[in-house]
């Protein structure tokens, strides 16, 4: 059965998906358990982790923004020289490994030194955050486009991003990795022309035990950024699809005032 799924010597990057282990695909939890080793992010959850036998070598290679463990082509080398040595190899990045996961760097090692490789889906962080809030990312007629951005920038970098394509009032943004970001975010949608009063869902550690929701404006984004996010991972969402959010906390500062109606 292992040698069917992961013969020896290919790898699988596979997604984990948000945190929640309920979250995690079938097929990813069959891979997880026919590894030889696993290569693990820092975003993985806890729970996926209890899932990996204890006969399989797990071997974490963390990314936290700000905080890398390992550069991303000593990653690569690493899963390149497990496969080489004959191992089962999985490699388990949070979400799904397509997005924003630094996939490309470890399919082209791949593809270089002839290594099988395949890919395994996951849920992504968007998705996760939608249904946490309880919300549609699309809404017909008032969201007919979905757009999936990295707001990551090296310290002292401009976020490269076409501000006036992004500043689409019939369009939803999900924002990754952009909190500390997000008060040039919320300065540039402004002035390339969407309403200051444009909702915004802020979702951190979407589907795990500590997840925590606010509800803002785009206006506002940056002070409920800073005064309501802690250090876990989050996601925002903004334009018409976050004024569906419901039961969401508006984050309590004083600067952030009147307070914004929960739709
Ligand atoms: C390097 S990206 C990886 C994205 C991942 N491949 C995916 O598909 O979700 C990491 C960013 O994803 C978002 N993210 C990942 N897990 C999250 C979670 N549980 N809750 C909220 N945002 C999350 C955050 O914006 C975080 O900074």
């Amino acid at each position: 059965m292992t040698d069917i799924l992961i013969p020896s010597g290919t790898v699988w990057l596979v997604g984990a998906g948000p945190g929640d282990p309920d979250l995690l695909t079938r097929k990813a939890e069959k891979l997880i358990k026919a590894a030889s080793v696993i290569l693990y992010d820092a975003l993985v959850g806890r729970g996926v982790l209890e899932l990996v036998p204890a006969s399989v070598r797990l071997v974490p290679v963390g990314k936290r923004s700000g905080r890398h463990s390992k550069d991303q082509r000593t990653i690569s080398k690493m899963v390149v020289d497990a496969a080489q040595a004959g191992e089962r190899v999985v490699r388990l990045k949070g979400g799904d490994p397509s997005i924003f996961g630094r996939a490309t760097e470890e399919i082209e090692a791949c593809r270089a030194h002839g290594i099988p490789y395949r890919i395994c889906p996951g849920i992504t962080a968007a998705s996760a955050v939608a249904a946490s809030a309880g919300l549609s990312l699309t809404l017909r007629g008032l969201a007919r486009k979905l757009t999936f951005i990295t707001a990551h920038a090296r310290a002292g970098e401009e976020l490269d991003l076409d501000w006036k394509s992004l500043a689409d009032a019939k369009a939803t943004l999900a924002i990754y990795m952009g909190k500390a970001a997000a008060g040039r975010i919320s300065q540039k949608l402004i002035a390339a022309g969407l309403r200051r009063d444009t909702p915004v869902l802020l979702v951190e550690n979407a589907s795990l035990p500590e997840e925590r929701q606010f509800f803002t404006r785009l206006n506002l984004l940056a002070i409920s950024g800073s005064s309501a996010l802690g250090s876990g991972p989050a996601l925002m969402v903004i334009g018409e699809a976050a004024r569906q959010a419901r039961d969401v906390t508006v984050p309590a500062s004083a600067d952030i005032a009147p307070h914004l109606p929960v739709y």
